[in-house]
């Protein structure tokens, strides 16, 4: 068994530990998984964030294979194909405001370095190509690759790659548990921290900074909700000082929060999002940056024959990612499943936060069908505990996800109570064996 799996050198994985005892998944369908022994596993994590409307959709199966026969691929330089247009503007329709223009990627580390370069490119064809700093906030997490890890803030993913890209700074977290410590929905403290983009408009000048880029709930950092009127201040202080907003919507993107972005549910509009996940339910790869009207509009000024914009990639607006993506939106519309996270979030809330009171657990934190339970770490292991819970969830049929000492919860938006209830009931027995 070992000699078969040696291989694949495996991505955010303990790899030696998995090849010792493997968890191999062989199925999926709706809410559940089945693994190479037959066993059931209810997904409460949607695959990795991404598998929002539960998985192997017959409506998103035959798209794909219906797309592969039809056209396999096209060309995305100079060409296009119907499928990208209308899913452009299928997605254009569900974004807030004027959020119009939508570039396509294939993942969501893709789309924030597609935002990165965009706010950048925006500023330099205004005539503001001082505009050259980006600021990103700590324990945040925007992909893997140099962009996004220059401004994101974990630091075990920083801390091995050099020196990044210059020129990035970052602004405090939110995370405060003595103030906010299990609120339900989003915290009450904590606004004023936003004002931290304040202190580093003062110390390198606002006129040298692009972008702000930040998510509106943090995921991979372990759930962190932001506290009440925190983005709305974050907006302000842009909005004074000339700096694009970025919001990576990456997990929050296609109903996690009870509406089809995050930016809805906490009425804050950014200049530009990165979305990906559940923007084809997980089927095939696919990212978007979705772009308000005046980001583009500044592109569309000089020679017409010229391109505006240098960038692209060779499987941008695929044509199995983007028929996957039609039929993908096309589901969760005549399903509601966009809301519905909004339907469900008293529910799973209340079932989350009876968790308060077993052993190990400092915080219980939750939005929409979003949810992050936090342990005390083991002294001298840090991530040992938690992850632990997520191996005895795992044997007892439920699959969670930990980052740090959090486990954090996403189902697919379809999960029923009974399902939410088989989560919490199989978490609290997980935390009250693991010592
Ligand atoms: C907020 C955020 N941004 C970017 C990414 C990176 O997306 P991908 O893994 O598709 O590159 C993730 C992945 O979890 C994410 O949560």
């Amino acid at each position: 068994m070992t000699a078969d799996l040696d291989a694949y050198w495996m991505p955010y994985t303990a790899n030696r530990q998995f090849k010792k005892a493997p968890r191999l998944l062989t199925k999926a369908s709706g809410m559940h998984f089945w693994n190479d022994e037959g066993r059931q596993i209810l997904d409460g994590v949607a695959g990795l964030w991404c598998v929002n409307a539960g998985h192997a959709r017959p409506r998103i199966v035959q798209a794909i294979a219906e797309q592969a026969a039809e056209m396999d691929y096209a060309p995305p330089f100079q060409m296009g194909h119907p499928k990208a247009f209308e899913l452009a503007r299928r997605v254009a329709d569900l974004a807030p405001g004027d959020m119009n223009k939508v570039f396509f990627t294939n993942s969501g580390s893709e789309a924030v370095e597609t935002a990165l370069k965009m706010a950048l490119a925006y500023h330099r064809v205004r005539g503001e190509g001082q505009r050259t700093r980006l600021i990103g906030r700590e324990r945040g997490y925007h992909g893997v690759n140099f962009g996004g890890m220059s401004v994101g803030g974990i630091v075990g993913n920083r801390k091995m790659f050099g020196t990044m890209l210059s020129g990035v700074d970052h602004i405090r977290h939110t995370h405060d548990l003595g103030a906010n410590a299990f609120s339900v929905g989003q915290p009450a403290h904590g606004a004023e921290l936003a004002d931290d983009l304040e202190r580093l408009c003062a110390l390198h000048d606002p006129s040298t900074i692009a972008a702000v880029i930040v998510e509106p709930v943090a995921g991979s950092t372990g759930v962190l909700i932001p506290p009440q009127g925190y983005l709305q201040r974050l907006r302000e202080i842009c909005d004074r000082h000339g700096i694009l907003l970025i919001f990576d919507e990456v997990i929050t993107g296609f109903g996690r929060t009870g509406n089809p972005f995050a930016a809805q549910t906490f009425g804050v509009t950014p200049d530009l999002m990165s979305c990906a996940k559940g923007l084809t339910n997980g089927a095939v790869p696919m990212g978007a940056v979705i772009a308000r009207q005046h980001v583009y509009d500044a592109f569309m000024q000089g020679p017409e024959q010229a391109i505006e914009f240098a960038h692209g990639y060779t499987y941008s607006a695929h044509p199995l990612a983007c028929a996957a993506g039609l039929a993908t939106l096309d589901t969760y519309e005549e399903e509601g499943l966009l809301t519905r996270a909004g339907e469900l979030q008293s529910y799973f809330a209340e079932s989350l936060h009876s968790l308060k009171d077993a052993p190990h657990v400092i915080d219980v934190r939750n939005i929409g069908l979003v949810g992050g339970i936090e342990l005390t770490p083991r002294p001298g292991a840090p991530t040992a505990r938690a992850f632990d819970v997520f191996l005895d969830c795992y044997a007892a049929g439920v699959m969670v996800r930990t980052t740090g000492d959090t486990v954090a919860l996403s189902p697919p938006l379809i999960i029923s109570r009974e399902q939410i209830d088989q989560i919490v009931s199989t978490l609290r027995n997980a935390i009250s064996r693991v010592a």
